[in-house]
């Protein structure tokens, strides 16, 4: 060789060699049982091995659809010269799971990070949509650390009702109301059941499902455009056969999670969502995600993070449940990436991230058009002046909690009210719609023990339906309080994620019908004007509600679930553990 001839790349070895390649009795048994797939030899010939991890089921309307778009990522995989392996983990369906799909968020990350770490595979394409499965595959991806891209199935087209257009949830809540308000019969509320879910994909509104598919694009573990293309557009299609394409590509350049997934993205993905309107959901989910890239939680994403970078972040989509327009209107007029150029243009965006096309963030969107600026405003136009989201603290919510500045009323913002009292879920059921209940407009309605431990699972029930009496009288809006979630596709002036949780002993388990509580949303104060000697007496006195399972997967979440306030993954699953699998199978 000449001293001027370039010395030749060494190929790296990847880690699916270690089981398929040799003469050994391991190797064999490794391919020769993967053969009776009817593999060719050269399968096993040191190629890139994407793994295709699939929460499709027929039980997750969401995603349904997830066969199709399998079958489009592997096309693009074999492209490029690599080989795909579908797999599936536990699928989360928001609508159908009980308690909450929530309680499932944890599973199903575990199993997808032992799915990843014990198969031979170099890189892994996620498939997601329904809400709590975006979360749930990147938290047990990033516990793994290999090169990872991440497919959203997309939203279902807008829903029609009589002509309006109608979102996924919101106009759930909306429509019960106006039965329970005698404002619209059940016949009409049946009718647009059918109206609103019009074809396969997640829902359509910027509930959590869109959220978090944004919230992925953000980060840069999606190819651009992720979030926003129908699940039914043929570009969602070849959207997948390009993200098989390109992880192929990832796996050769050792792009790896804990590449992408640095603080700089998550600082990018907090003020995205402020920009979005998004679900208050996100905020448990990105720190459930950050707390799986380090061992210290908190490391890249806290609570703090999420008032102080959100607050001076206009909401510039006007999307329900915040705004008037829905997914497919979002798609049309230039997606996400035209929402971060609009970030990027007012200084609020770390350009230089470094994102799954091997590109940064800025390069993807820097020329990205707005098509239509009634559905993705200026910034000199904005939806709200300040989106984002507010974390309040004081005696009732020592720990924090959340409240979605968008989404609620302005008069209520600063409020004191009395408040109304319910012990659990079944005592909401059964009080609410008592004629005697001593309730009025203002006061604050106080649901306990639905946090992580307490229903457990932490429910979207915090945006409890007001009492029939208030709603007869044209009211629309009123505070709660609970340690629940609620629904991204939904609306009000909800204080949710009260941390420490009633079932934990937090102030809140303390509340009685009548005490004062004033709010405070500007100050970021929430104070429940009892003295502390009243409130020891009552602590004293205090005993948590019995748990309803104490053994199995149930028994263990109660036991390790920790608080919203950081991010209700289990304790024992935080950090990286990467994806070294040292023993044979035999
Ligand atoms: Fe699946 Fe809303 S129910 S995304």
């Amino acid at each position: 060789m000449s001293a001027d001839t370039p010395p030749k790349p060494v190929r790296r070895k990847l880690r699916s060699e270690s089981w398929f390649a040799g003469t050994d009795k391991d190797a064999f048994i490794h391919r020769s049982w993967m053969k009776n797939q009817g593999l060719p030899d050269d399968a096993f010939d040191g190629r890139p091995v994407i793994g295709i991890c699939n929460t499709w089921s027929e039980l997750t309307p969401c995603n349904a659809h997830f066969r199709d778009v399998a079958e489009r990522v592997k096309r693009g995989v074999l492209e490029a010269g690599g080989v795909a392996y579908e797999f599936p983990v536990m699928s989360l369906g928001e609508t159908n799971l009980r308690p909450t799909a929530m309680l499932f968020r944890n599973l199903a990350s575990m199993d997808v990070e032992e799915s990843i770490r014990g198969n031979p595979i170099d890189g892994v394409v996620l498939l997601a949509g329904c809400d709590k499965t975006t979360p749930a595959l990147l938290m047990g991806a990033a516990s793994c650390d290999l090169p990872t891209l991440m497919v959203s199935g997309g939203p279902m087209l807008n829903g029609n009702y009589k002509g309006e257009r109608i979102g996924s949830g919101t106009h759930v809540w909306l429509f019960s109301e106006k039965v329970n308000a005698g404002e619209m019969s059940v016949d009409d509320f049946m009718q647009a059941e059918s109206c609103m879910s019009r074809s396969a994909g997640h829902c359509m509104t910027m509930g959590t499902a869109s959220t978090m598919a944004s919230m992925v694009e953000a980060l840069g573990v999606t190819l651009p455009g992720n979030a926003a293309i129908p699940a039914v557009d043929s570009r969602r299609y070849a959207f997948a056969q390009m993200s098989g394409r390109r992880i192929v590509d990832m796996v050769r350049e050792d792009l790896r999670l804990s590449k992408l997934l640095v603080r700089d993205a998550f600082v990018n993905a907090v003020r995205t969502n402020a920009a979005i309107g998004g679900s208050t959901n996100a905020v448990l989910h990105l720190m459930a995600i950050a707390g799986r890239v380090h061992a210290d939680a908190g490391a890249n994403l806290n609570l703090d993070d999420w008032d102080a970078l959100g607050r001076d972040v206009p909401t510039l989509v006007d999307l329900m449940p915040s705004g008037r327009f829905l997914m497919e209107d979002f798609f049309y007029a230039g997606g996400l990436p035209t929402v971060l150029r609009a970030l990027g243009d007012a200084g609020l965006l770390n350009k230089d991230v470094l994102t799954a096309n091997g590109s940064t963030l800025w390069n993807n969107v820097k020329n990205a058009p707005n098509h239509n600026t009634e559905v993705i405003r200026p910034l000199t136009k904005p939806l709200v002046e300040s989106g984002g989201i507010a974390v309040l603290r004081g005696n009732l919510a020592p720990l924090g909690c959340v409240l979605k500045p968008s989404a609620a009323t302005p008069a209520l913002m600063q409020h004191r009210g009395r408040a109304v009292v319910f012990e659990n879920i079944e005592h909401y059921k059964e009080r609410i719609v008592d004629e005697a209940l001593d309730v009025d407009a203002n006061s604050i309605l106080v649901l306990k023990n639905c946090g992580p431990k307490g229903y457990p699972g932490m429910a979207e029930v915090g945006n409890m339906g007001l009492p029939p009496k208030v709603l007869r009288q044209g009211v629309t809006d009123m505070i709660r309080i609970s340690d629940a979630r609620m629904s991204g596709t939904a609306y009000g002036t909800v204080l949710l994620h009260v941390a420490p949780e009633a079932a934990a002993g937090g102030p809140l388990a303390l509340v009685q019908d009548g005490d004062w509580i004033e709010v405070d949303v500007a100050g970021r104060r929430l104070h429940l004007d009892v003295p502390d000697a009243e409130l020891a007496v009552r602590r004293a006195k205090w005993k948590p509600e019995p748990v309803a399972m104490r053994t199995g997967y149930q028994g263990l979440y109660v036991e390790r679930v920790m608080q919203a306030d950081q991010g209700a993954d289990l304790d024992f699953l935080v950090g990286c553990r990467g994806h070294a699998v040292p023993r044979e199978s035999h």
